[in-house]
């Protein structure tokens, strides 16, 4: 018999303070940054996001997600025999932010590491601890996604300053006689690496480069739009599905633009996919997990139903995931 991933449980995290585009804007007017929420909403449809406190870490937000993702699938953090976190701010250069998680659980002793794939980050962990699944090298993972963006921002850079936020997302995998996961597809294109960075890094006891976040806006607005629809196509198509099949898409978000275009393009109505960009801004890796378990939460996304993710961000990395719930 075929072995499956499933998801068997969802959690997700914010931290407490919690900044409107009015509260943005008038700590950016005290540094003589000029933005308004107006330009903010309709450029992107954010409202709100949440930045956590100085001395909260990537690790921290995940724990709490992770908590909640097994208190929903009814396990115990010693059930877990894997452990995947995505992220691009972790706590420390090293060891990864997936082993600080492990120890802050109290799950010891399984497999953990990092998937760094910036905003695809969760649909490549994702997709890894379902392969390691289904080889029957793990068989309840933890998959998270976490981030603290705030801290690589560069608030006198209007341009990318207003558009991201903390967070976590985490999910619980199960080995399965049923799918679960149907099929994913992941891709990266290293020629892009300049529209979407942080350059710094640390040499010789020193941080070397600019250590904020870089983006050309405009450059993955349009590489975005376009891959998003080939991966989606590409998952239906390995599935052997049709668009009509998708009874929720929960893609990565950035900008609720970019999200109608999809949608538009896959010819489902927005009704069918899972906006929280507008309260959350774009968590990166977090984004989507933070979705779902949105999603989950509020009783629209119900088990049995196919969902679609995907994600899109630096590298270039682009990908996406069909499963049924
Ligand atoms: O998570 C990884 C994936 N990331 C993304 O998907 C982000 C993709 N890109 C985007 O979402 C959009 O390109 C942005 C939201 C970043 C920018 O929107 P845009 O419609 O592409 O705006 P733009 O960069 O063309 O800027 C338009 C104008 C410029 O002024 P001029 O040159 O027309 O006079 C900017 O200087 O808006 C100005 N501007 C702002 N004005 C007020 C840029 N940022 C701001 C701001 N407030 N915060």
């Amino acid at each position: 018999m075929r072995r499956y991933s499933r998801i068997t449980g969802t959690g997700s995290y914010l931290p407490p303070r919690r900044l409107t585009n009015a509260d943005l804007v008038a700590e950016l007017g005290q540094r003589g940054i000029e933005t308004s929420d107006e330009w903010i909403v309709e450029r992107t449809g954010i409202r709100a996001r949440h930045f956590a406190a100085p001395d909260v870490a990537c690790s921290d937000l995940g724990l709490e997600a992770a908590r909640h993702a097994l208190q929903a699938a009814d396990l115990q953090p010693t059930d877990i025999d894997l452990i995947i976190v995505a992220t691009s701010t972790p706590d420390m250069v090293f060891p990864s932010t997936a082993c600080i998680l492990q120890n802050k659980l109290g799950a010891n002793g399984c497999p953990a590491f990092d998937v760094q794939a910036v905003c695809s980050g969760f649909v490549y962990a994702l997709t890894v601890a379902d392969a390691m699944i289904q080889s029957g090298a793990a068989s309840r993972a933890l998959v998270v996604g976490s981030e603290v963006f705030s801290r690589i921002l560069d608030f006198n850079d209007r341009t990318t300053c207003v558009l991201f936020g903390d967070g976590a997302g985490a999910v619980v995998l199960e080995a399965s006689d049923t799918p679960g996961i149907l099929s994913s597809d992941l891709h990266a294109d290293g020629k892009h690496v300049g529209i979407l960075c942080v350059p710094g890094n640390v040499s010789g006891g020193q941080v070397l480069g600019d250590p904020v976040l870089k983006m050309d806006g405009q450059a993955v607005f349009k590489l975005a739009v376009g891959v998003l629809e080939k991966a989606a196509h590409a998952v239906l198509a390995k599935a052997g599905l049709a668009e009509a099949d998708i009874d929720w898409l929960i893609p990565h978000q950035a900008n609720i633009r970019i999200m109608q275009s999809t949608a538009r393009k896959l010819k489902l109505p927005m009704d069918k996919v899972v906006v929280t960009v507008d309260q959350h801004g774009n968590t990166s890796a977090a984004s989507i997990p933070l979705a779902l378990d949105h999603g989950v939460r509020t009783g629209q996304v119900q088990k049995g139903q196919t969902l679609l993710l995907e994600g899109v961000g630096g590298g270039f990395t682009w990908g996406a995931v069909l499963l049924k719930l």
